[in-house]
C-alpha cells in the first residue's frame, strides 16, 4: 500500500488536507495523526472493518481494545450507555486533554473496537490538528498509539513512518507530541474510580476534582506481580528498545558508580553502552558511554516528554545495552516510571547501602 505523508501546521491547518484525511476514515481507511500525548493510528470507530485493519497494521492482539477519540463532549452520548456524574466532572476539568475514561458502551460501538468488552474507552484530545481531523472524519476515531505492537509509542511522525509506512493510507506530520506519554486512563464503571494507566493527569488531580478517593489498578502498583491488569493493553510487553534495558535505583552517587562499573564491564566485551540520565548526574559518567539527558531531577515533565524518543534514538544509535536511572515518582514521574519499568521488562537493580 502507498502511504501518503502530509505535513500540517497547527497554526494554519490546511482544510483541503484535513478533508482528505477525513474522507479516508469515512471510506474505511486508516490515518495516523498527532495528538498531545503520542501519535494515534485512526480508523472509523463505528466500522468493525476499520478496527480489524488497525489491529492488522499494528500487529496487535485483537483482544486489546481501542480508544474512541471525539472532538465534542456532546458526542460522548453516542458511544456510551451511561455517563456517571464523576465523568462529567472530569470531562469539564480535563477535556480536551490527556485523559481517557472508561464507560459502559453503547450498542452502536462494535465489539471489534472494544476488543470484545462491554465497556468503551473515550478521549477528547486537545491537539488542534487531532480535533480538526476527528471532526472531518465524522466525529469518532478509534485509535491506539501509532507504533508497531511492542515498540515505544511514537512522539514524532518520523517514528510513525518507520513503523507504519506502507501499512496505512496516510500519515499526518504535526510535529512533536507535547506530553510524550499516553493518556491517563480512569475506569468510572464501578463505585470507586480506578486508574488503569498513569499519565500526565495524576491521581491527585483526579481525586481533587471528584472530591473522593481514587485507586490504582492492582496491576500497576504491584508491578512485579502477575495480577492481570484491567486495561488489557497493560499486560503486553511494551515500549521495548532493541537492547536490554536495566533500571538502577538508589542514591544518585551509588547509581552513577554502579552504572559506570557495569558499563565498563560491557565495554570490555565490545558492547556499545548507553545511559539514560538526569542532567545533574551526567558529569559523573564514563565518557565512552552514549549519554541521554532526560532533564533535571526537578522537571518530571521533561523526562516524560523525552522517554519514548530516547528509547527510539537508542535503537537508531545501535546501543547494545542500556542502563537508566530511576526517576522520582512524584506527579507525572509516576507515569514515566511505569513506562520505563515495562520497557525494562521489570529488570530493576536496587542498590542498598
Ligand atoms: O494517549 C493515548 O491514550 C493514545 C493517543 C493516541 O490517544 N492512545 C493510546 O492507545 O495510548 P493504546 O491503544 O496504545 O492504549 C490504550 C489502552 C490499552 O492499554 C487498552 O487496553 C486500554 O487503553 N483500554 C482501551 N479500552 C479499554 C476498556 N474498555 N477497558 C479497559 N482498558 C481499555
Ligand atoms: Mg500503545
Amino acid at each position: 500500500m502507498n502511504t501518503e505523508i502530509v505535513t500540517l501546521d497547527e497554526k494554519e491547518i490546511d482544510p483541503v488536507i484535513i478533508a482528505r484525511a477525513g474522507e479516508i476514515i469515512k471510506n474505511g481507511g486508516l490515518v495516523a495523526f498527532p495528538t498531545e500525548t503520542v501519535y494515534g493510528l485512526g480508523g472509523d470507530a463505528f466500522n468493525p472493518d476499520s478496527s480489524r485493519k488497525i489491529y492488522a497494521a499494528k500487529g496487535r492482539p485483537s483482544d486489546n481494545p481501542l480508544i474512541v477519540h471525539i472532538a465534542d463532549t456532546e458526542d460522548l452520548k453516542k458511544v456510551t450507555s451511561e455517563i456517571p456524574v464523576s465523568a462529567q466532572k472530569l470531562a469539564d476539568a480535563f477535556w480536551p486533554g490527556p485523559l481517557t475514561m472508561i464507560f459502559k458502551k453503547s450498542p452502536d460501538i462494535p465489539r471489534e473496537t472494544t476488543g470484545g468488552l462491554d465497556t468503551v474507552a473515550v478521549r477528547m484530545p486537545s491537539d488542534r490538528i487531532a480535533a480538526e481531523f476527528i471532526k472531518a472524519s465524522g466525529g469518532f476515531v478509534a485509535a491506539p498509539s501509532a507504533n508497531l505492537s511492542g515498540k515505544p509509542s511514537p512522539t514524532e511522525a518520523r517514528y510513525v513512518i518507520e513503523d507504519m509506512n506502507g501499512r496505512i493510507d496516510m500519515i499526518i506530520d504535526g510535529g512533536e507530541s507535547q506530553v510524550g506519554l499516553e493518556s491517563t486512563i480512569v475506569d468510572l464503571t464501578e463505585d470507586t474510580p480506578v486508574i488503569l494507566r498513569p499519565g500526565y493527569i495524576t491521581e491527585k488531580m483526579i481525586s481533587e476534582v471528584l472530591g473522593s478517593e481514587v485507586i490504582f489498578d492492582k496491576a500497576i502498583v504491584e508491578v512485579a506481580s502477575d495480577v492481570a491488569p484491567k486495561a488489557p493493553g497493560m499486560k503486553y510487553r511494551h515500549y521495548a528498545p532493541k537492547a536490554p534495558l536495566t533500571i538502577v535505583e538508589g542514591d544518585p552517587g551509588d547509581v552513577v558508580a554502579k552504572i559506570n562499573e557495569l558499563g565498563n564491564q560491557d565495554n570490555a566485551c565490545g558492547k556499545k553502552v548507553a545511559v539514560i540520565a538526569s542532567s545533574e548526574n551526567i558529569p559523573g559518567y564514563d565518557g565512552s558511554f552514549i549519554i541521554k539527558d532526560v532533564g533535571s531531577f526537578d522537571h518530571e515533565e521533561e523526562a516524560a516528554h523525552l522517554l519514548f524518543r530516547t528509547l527510539r534514538e537508542l535503537d537508531d544509535q545501535g546501543a547494545d545495552v542500556i542502563y537508566s536511572e530511576a526517576f522520582k515518582e512524584s506527579g507525572v514521574g509516576y507515569a514515566t516510571m511505569n513506562r520505563l519499568i515495562k520497557a525494562a521488562g521489570h529488570h530493576i537493580l536496587k542498590i542498598r547501602r
